[in-house]
């Protein structure tokens, strides 16, 4: 379910023509919605209601300040991966004690600012973290609530790329030593454990590998409980998946049921990290054709947005819905074409023989379901401007990242002090 419709032949964001955004602030740029990201949220959320949860949006799907702002101001924590992303949730008003800290590689001093910051939870992900977080929590005089990550060995049979739960992904401490880890934070000063932490992959379409993992979690609960730890809450991760092409994805409330019958009677608070189902479809990238060109064998329809502005294709070969802004007529005929951005690699390519309705030099196009992963993984490679961020709520826009200028690109970079430079 998004808020992006044809209303009188014209694809609207809301109540806003998404073509006037593109007249106004060029084209390409990402739109999200505002009524997609809350209605999203709270369907996730009262899935929840009648357990004690606390859901922690993932910010690396999408750190634009206005989409921290709209979940801070539904209650929403944070789940971040680094000190740029918890210096955003901070700045985008979620509070420090809603605030996880995951990854395998937090520094040294990415975990001193965390702890300074009081945050609510850090995952530890392995024994030298252990040992390093302890130290520095010391040496500042605090003691910090942590959960161990456990690498519970599932298979999420979701892309390969974004698995994260098998035990030879680098990911977590490998369940059957979860008791030793926990054995040695409980002996460390400055450590707190309590929490059992999990995430197996992204993208997930089926409940089962779900299941297996929490129930893996439960059972470690149990055992660690038994040796004394006193576990008050456990976070099953993010990765539900969301529909790119009309597949039939679970819906949150069938995931609230296989949570609930997993970990639901441990007494545990449950904590999420919800990242794409948030807002995935609540974005689009919007284009504009550059040319039609036939090729030798095929179309290409060349968009002005590239490889660098949304990944997903060229990185995980993903799907992704892409309409005109202008309605098709009823019953016009569809010819296949390859969709492409300018960017010199073949990689850069958003669809393959993908059956699009006539389309013409200067028409407007939208990319669908770019709201996870799109803006975040964006880079200025080939010398491309990052594309802004709009977002619309109702019958109001407002740009919530512009598009930088060449002066300002050409400004990042200086000449060497021997050519010259600074
Ligand atoms: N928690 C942890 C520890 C994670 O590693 C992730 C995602 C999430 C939560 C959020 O997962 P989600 O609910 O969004 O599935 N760039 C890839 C996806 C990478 C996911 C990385 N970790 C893509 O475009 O498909």
């Amino acid at each position: 379910m998004n808020h992006f419709q044809y209303i009188n032949g014209e694809l609207h964001a809301e109540d806003i023509p998404l073509a006037r955004i593109a007249e106004a602030v060029g084209t390409p740029f990402y739109c999200y919605s505002t009524a997609t990201l809350e209605r999203h949220y709270k369907v996730f959320a009262e899935a929840f209601a009648d357990q004690q949860a606390t859901i922690c949006y993932a910010l690396k799907a999408n750190a634009n300040l206005g989409v921290i702002r709209t979940f801070a101001d539904l209650g929403s924590g944070a789940d971040v991966v680094s000190e740029g992303e918890l210096r955003k949730a901070l700045a985008g008003g979620i509070p420090a004690d809603k605030i996880v800290f995951s990854g395998v590689g937090k520094t040294r001093s990415e975990l001193a600012y965390a702890l300074d910051c009081g945050i609510m939870q850090l995952n530890v992900e392995s024994l030298p973290e252990l040992e390093a977080l302890s130290e520095i929590a010391v040496s500042k005089g605090v003691t910090a609530d942590i959960a161990i990550r456990i690498n519970p060995d599932v298979d999420a049979r979701t892309h390969e790329k974004i698995s994260t739960g098998k035990s030879e992904n680098k990911f977590g401490i490998n369940a059957s030593q979860a008791p030793a880890a926990f054995a040695r934070a409980a002996e460390l000063p400055g450590v707190n454990p309590v929490s059992v932490a999990v995430h197996i992959g992204s993208q997930l379409t089926d409940l089962e590998p779900f299941r297996i993992a929490f129930e893996r979690v439960a059972a470690l609960v149990g055992e660690l409980r038994g040796l004394g730890h006193d576990i008050k809450r456990v976070d099953l991760g993010g990765g539900l998946g969301i529909p790119y092409r009309e597949e039939k994805i679970p819906l949150p409330i069938d995931y609230a049921a296989v949570v609930k019958s997993a970990v639901g009677n441990l007494g545990c608070r449950l904590m999420f990290e919800p990242g794409r189902m948030l807002v995935g479809n609540a974005g689009i990238l919007v284009s504009r054709v550059i040319y039609v060109k036939q090729g030798g064998t095929r179309r290409f329809v060349i968009v002005d947005a590239a490889m660098n502005d949304l990944m997903r294709p060229a990185m995980y070969d993903a799907w992704h819905e892409i309409k005109p802004l202008k309605q098709p007529e009823n019953g016009v005929a569809m010819e296949p074409a390859d969709v492409v951005g300018p960017a010199c690699e073949s990689s850069d390519t958003f669809a393959r023989q993908r059956p699009l309705p006539p389309v013409r030099d200067g028409d407007l196009m939208a990319i669908f379901t770019a709201g996870a992963y799109g803006a975040v993984m964006a880079s200025t490679y080939n010398a491309r401007l990052l594309a802004p961020e709009v977002l619309v709520r109702g019958p109001e826009w407002s740009v919530v990242r512009p598009r930088p200028s060449y002066d300002e690109m050409l400004r990042d970079e200086s000449l060497a002090s021997w050519q010259g430079g600074g």
